[in-house]
């Protein structure tokens, strides 16, 4: 089989990483990918939101299976095309990757099926919103509509700083049209658990649980980033939590999808926060996390391809998707800087050993050397028999991995063991 995928970062090498433990798999292709996954895919020079190019790829490739990664194509109904042309198609298509693109469609559905999540209001006039926000308590939360790099949320210390959130996103358009419609909600505590699932639009298989770290710094400090690295399994994510995350939010989530026409296919990203009042949606993706994929993905044992076809063709109830009783741990190396300025053109070296369980997130192949591209430069993953092992083991990995000005954080899991061990 020939398959394509559609993206370019760590998540995306962790996925073509695994469809190629099936041996059915002849040639991947990977639109656009990067200078790292060009050791496990041909890569091709076809930016992640150029749909037109994308079919014809597929096309006159004889493409058998295309995965679509992330968020932008979804939104823009990539599926949608690359399926009318012929070509099977993991992902939502463009009316169901609307539960990521609007935080406003998500909010409403949510609230119309009852499906836990945090208290909030809508609003499309600043005016409006700030009026509100003379009723509320401070800490608040202020979200921009739209898609914002994982930017768009601001959690406002008092009124005063969600009033200014709400005025830049409203009328300086910091975020560009996403900040059209702005949602004001409730703040929550409790740990933060990412549950990944499969789902056919019928039948929904959560995955293993993970854990990611968004700061940039130890200690959970510094400012907000694509994620410095995750964990899975996550402690706080208990079987009893699962029940009851199974019955109040994933599978009432499928059936709305269902009942409002936008049957959901693909991998259905859960952000839920473990408040005192029992798990709440945070916000939900319409695909795979970066960098949860690279710590749930080693873990899986059912052959992913498979799993991946039985969504599209809607039979993923007969279908095994097995996890191990392991855990896993991936450490991103970034750019020192990131999630600011940051210098690029490093060469980057690494032992063949760590090699084999790095996913290459931003890097490019210039006369056979790989040279850093990226905030995120890379993630070093392990997988052990348990988490304390598998933390280890991914530390101990980066030492095989060289370029300069890298940064990572060193406490990776560290919370997530506390838990562990009481
Ligand atoms: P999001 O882009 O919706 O994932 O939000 C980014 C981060 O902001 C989340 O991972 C949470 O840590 C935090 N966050 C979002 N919404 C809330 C909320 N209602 N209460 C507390 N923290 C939140
Ligand atoms: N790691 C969070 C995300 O993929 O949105």
């Amino acid at each position: 089989m020939k398959l394509m995928v559609i993206g370019g970062g760590g998540r995306e090498h962790a996925i073509i990483k695994a469809l190629k433990k099936n041996p059915q798999v002849e040639a991947i292709f990977c639109l656009p990918g990067n200078g790292g996954i060009a050791a496990d895919a041909t890569c091709v020079d076809i930016g992640a939101k150029d749909i037109e190019a994308q079919v014809k790829f597929a096309k006159e490739n004889a493409i058998d299976y295309c995965v679509v990664a992330p968020d932008d194509p979804l939104a823009l109904g990539a599926v949608d095309a690359i399926t009318a042309a012929g070509v099977p198609c993991f992902g939502p298509d463009a009316k169901a990757a609307v539960i990521e693109a609007s935080k406003a469609f998500s909010k409403d559905l949510m609230k119309k099926y009852g499906i836990p999540t945090a208290a909030y209001e809508t609003f499309t006039d600043c005016a409006a919103a700030c009026k509100y926000l003379d009723t509320c308590d401070a800490p608040i939360v202020v979200k921009a509509d739209g898609l914002a790099l994982g930017k768009g949320v601001i959690i406002a210390q008092t009124i005063e700083e969600a009033k200014e959130a709400v005025h830049s996103m409203m009328e300086d358009k910091m975020f560009g049209d996403s900040g059209n419609c702005v949602v004001i909600e409730e703040f929550l505590t409790g740990p933060e658990v990412s549950v990944l699932s499969f789902t056919d639009g019928e039948t929904v298989i959560p995955m293993v649980s993970s854990m990611d770290h968004k700061r940039a710094m130890d200690n959970d400090e510094g400012l907000n980033t694509g994620g410095m690295g995750t964990i899975a399994p996550n402690p706080f994510y208990t079987d009893d939590i699962a029940k009851v995350c199974m019955d109040t939010i994933f599978l009432p989530t499928i059936r709305a999808m269902k009942t409002e026409g936008r049957p959901f296919k693909g991998c259905l990203y859960f952000g839920l926060m473990l408040t005192p009042k029992g798990p709440k949606v945070i916000e939900y993706n319409c695909r795979f996390g970066d960098p949860e994929t690279q710590v749930v993905l080693p873990l899986l044992e059912s052959d992913l391809l498979t799993i991946m076809q039985a969504t599209t063709n809607g039979t993923l109830a007969d279908t095994e998707v097995k996890f191990s009783d392991g855990a896993a741990c991936c450490v991103v190396m970034a750019s020192k800087g990131y999630p600011a300025a940051y210098e690029k053109g490093f060469e980057i070296t690494m032992t063949e050993e760590a090699a084999a369980t790095t996913y290459v997130a931003g890097a490019v192949l210039k006369d056979g050397k790989l040279l850093t591209s990226g905030g995120r430069v890379l993630g070093v993953t392990a997988t052990a028999a348990d988490l304390k092992s598998a933390i280890k083991e991914a530390y101990r990995l980066t030492d095989g991995v060289r370029f300069d000005n890298a940064y990572f954080r060193r406490d990776i899991g560290g919370r997530a063991l506390k838990a562990l061990e009481g």
